[in-house]
C-alpha cells in the first residue's frame, strides 16, 4: 500500500488558478492524495465527499497541532503562511473536552431563536447598504459595496466592535487569509488583529456591553473556563469565520445567478427559494476552498494508501462539492438538485457554529439585493480574478450593473 514515502507530492499553487480544474485534477488522483503547501509543507487533501464527509467525523482524526509531527519536530519553515490557522488558540484547534468546554462558551449565542432575533436589524443593514448602492452610477463592485459590509457590520455588532476599526479589522484578516501574504505580513497581521481584539476586551472590561465579548469575559472571570489567550483567540476566529466567508457566499451566488439568468428566473417566479440558491452556491463554489489542518490519531487506511499517525490531512471542501461520485452533473449550477446537501458548513463536532447565521445573512442579503435589483447583470470584461488562497474561495472584484 502506497505512503508518503512512496508517493510524490503534487504540488498546490494558489496564484491565479482555476481552483475547480485544480480540484477536479486533485478529484481525480484519488480520494486521499499528497499535496505539497508553501514551504515544502507535505499533507493529504482529501478530495472526495464520501471519503471527507466519513473522515471529519472519524475518532480517529484530530485538530489539536500537537498531533502533528511536522509541527512536533519543528520542521515548518520560519514565517510558514499557514500556521495562524494551525495554531490559533480556540476551538477550532481542540479536541474532546477542550473542544466542548470553548465551543459550549460561544454556542448560547447561535441558538435558533438568537438569530431569528437578529434577522430584522440584519434586514435593515442590507436595506440601507442599497440605499447606497441606489447611488453608484454605473458598473460598481458589488463585493464592495455589498458583500463585505453587511457580514463584517453583522459580526462586528455582535461582537460589539467599536465601527471605526473594522475596516481596520477586515484589512489585516484579509491579509491573514491570502495565500500571497509575505510570510512578514501573514505575521504582523496577525499581531495586529491579536493587539487590536485585545484593545477590544481591555474596553469592554472597563464598560461591558451587550455583546459576546462581554459575555465572553464574563465567562473568563466567573469560573477561569477560558484563558486570555483563549479569550482572544475565539473572538479573532469569530472575527474572520464570520466576515470572509459569508462575503464570499454572498458573492459566489450572486455571479452564479448572473452566469445563470434562468436559475434566478426560478426564484424570481416563485418557484424555487433563496435558500435553495444558499445551498446550491455552498455546495457547487464552496466559500472555502480547503480547511488547514487535521491530524491522523492512528494508522488510517483510506482508499488504497495508508495516512500515518501524525501526518496532516487538508478538508478539500469545494473539491468535494463537485465530485462526480456524489452529484450528478456536478459542475452544474442547479436549484432544482435533490438532495442538496453538502459539506461545505464542514461536518461532525467542527461543523460551523455560525451555520444559521450565514444562511440567514446570505438569504437576506440576496433577497434584498434582487428585490431592489431584478436586472442586475455582471459587467462586461474578462471573467474576475480568483483570490488566490488556500482557504477563501471567491472572486477579488465582482463588477455589475444595475441593467
Ligand atoms: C458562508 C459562511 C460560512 C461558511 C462556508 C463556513 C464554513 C465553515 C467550515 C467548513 C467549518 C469547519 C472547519 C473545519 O474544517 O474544521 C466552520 C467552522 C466554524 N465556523 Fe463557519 N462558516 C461560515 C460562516 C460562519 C459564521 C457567520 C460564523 C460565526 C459568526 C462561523 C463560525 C465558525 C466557527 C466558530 C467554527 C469552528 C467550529 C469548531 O471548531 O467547533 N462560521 N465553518
Amino acid at each position: 500500500m502506497d505512503t508518503a514515502d512512496t508517493l510524490t507530492a503534487v504540488r498546490l499553487d494558489p496564484f491565479g488558478r482555476d481552483q475547480h480544474a485544480e480540484n477536479a485534477r486533485l478529484r481525480e488522483a484519488g480520494p486521499a492524495v499528497l499535496v505539497e503547501l508553501p514551504g515544502g509543507v507535505v499533507v493529504w487533501a482529501i478530495t472526495r465527499h464520501d471519503t471527507l464527509q466519513d473522515l471529519l467525523a472519524d475518532p480517529r482524526v484530530g485538530k489539536n497541532p500537537r498531533l502533528w509531527n511536522t509541527f512536533n519536530e519543528g520542521r515548518l519553515p520560519e514565517g510558514w503562511p499557514l500556521l495562524n490557522f494551525v495554531t490559533v488558540p480556540g476551538m477550532v484547534t481542540a479536541d474532546g473536552e477542550d473542544h466542548r468546554r470553548l465551543r459550549g462558551l460561544v454556542s448560547q449565542a447561535f441558538t435558533p431563536r438568537r438569530i431569528a432575533e437578529l434577522q430584522p436589524a440584519i434586514e435593515a443593514r442590507a436595506e440601507a447598504l442599497l440605499d447606497g448602492v441606489e447611488l453608484l452610477e454605473g458598473e460598481f463592485d458589488l463585493r464592495e459595496h455589498f458583500a463585505y459590509p453587511l457580514p463584517m457590520q453583522v459580526i462586528g455588532e455582535l461582537l460589539g466592535l467599536p465601527p471605526k476599526q473594522q475596516d481596520e479589522l477586515h484589512a489585516l484578516s484579509d491579509t491573514l487569509v491570502s495565500s500571497s501574504a509575505t510570510p512578514e505580513a501573514a505575521l504582523g497581521a496577525q499581531r495586529g488583529l491579536f493587539a487590536l481584539l485585545a484593545s477590544v476586551v481591555a474596553a469592554k472590561r472597563a464598560e461591558p456591553g451587550d455583546d459576546l465579548t462581554t459575555d465572553l469575559i464574563h465567562a473568563r472571570e466567573a469560573d477561569d473556563r477560558l484563558s486570555e489567550e483563549e479569550l482572544v483567540g475565539t473572538l479573532l476566529l469569530m472575527l474572520v469565520a464570520g466576515h470572509e466567508t459569508t462575503l464570499n457566499l454572498i458573492t459566489n451566488a450572486v455571479r452564479a445567478l448572473l452566469a445563470h439568468p434562468e436559475q434566478l428566473r426560478l426564484v424570481l417566479d416563485g418557484e424555487q427559494p433563496w435558500s435553495a440558491v444558499v445551498e446550491e452556491t455552498l455546495r457547487h463554489d464552496s466559500p472555502v476552498g480547503q480547511f488547514p489542518l487535521r491530524y491522523a490519531v492512528e494508522d488510517i487506511e483510506v482508499g488504497g494508501v495508508l495516512i500515518r499517525r501524525g501526518e496532516a490531512l487538508l478538508a478539500s471542501y469545494a473539491a468535494a462539492g463537485r465530485d462526480p461520485g456524489h452529484y450528478p452533473d456536478a459542475d452544474r449550477f442547479d436549484l432544482t438538485r435533490q438532495p442538496a446537501r453538502h459539506l461545505s458548513l464542514g461536518h461532525g463536532p467542527h461543523f460551523c457554529l455560525g451555520s444559521g447565521l450565514a444562511r440567514m445573512e446570505a438569504e437576506t442579503a440576496l433577497r434584498g439585493l434582487f428585490g431592489r435589483f431584478p436586472s442586475l447583470a455582471l459587467a462586461d470584461g474578462p471573467a474576475p480574478e480568483p483570490i488566490g488562497s488556500f482557504v477563501s474561495n471567491s472572486v477579488r472584484v465582482l463588477r455589475v450593473r444595475k441593467a
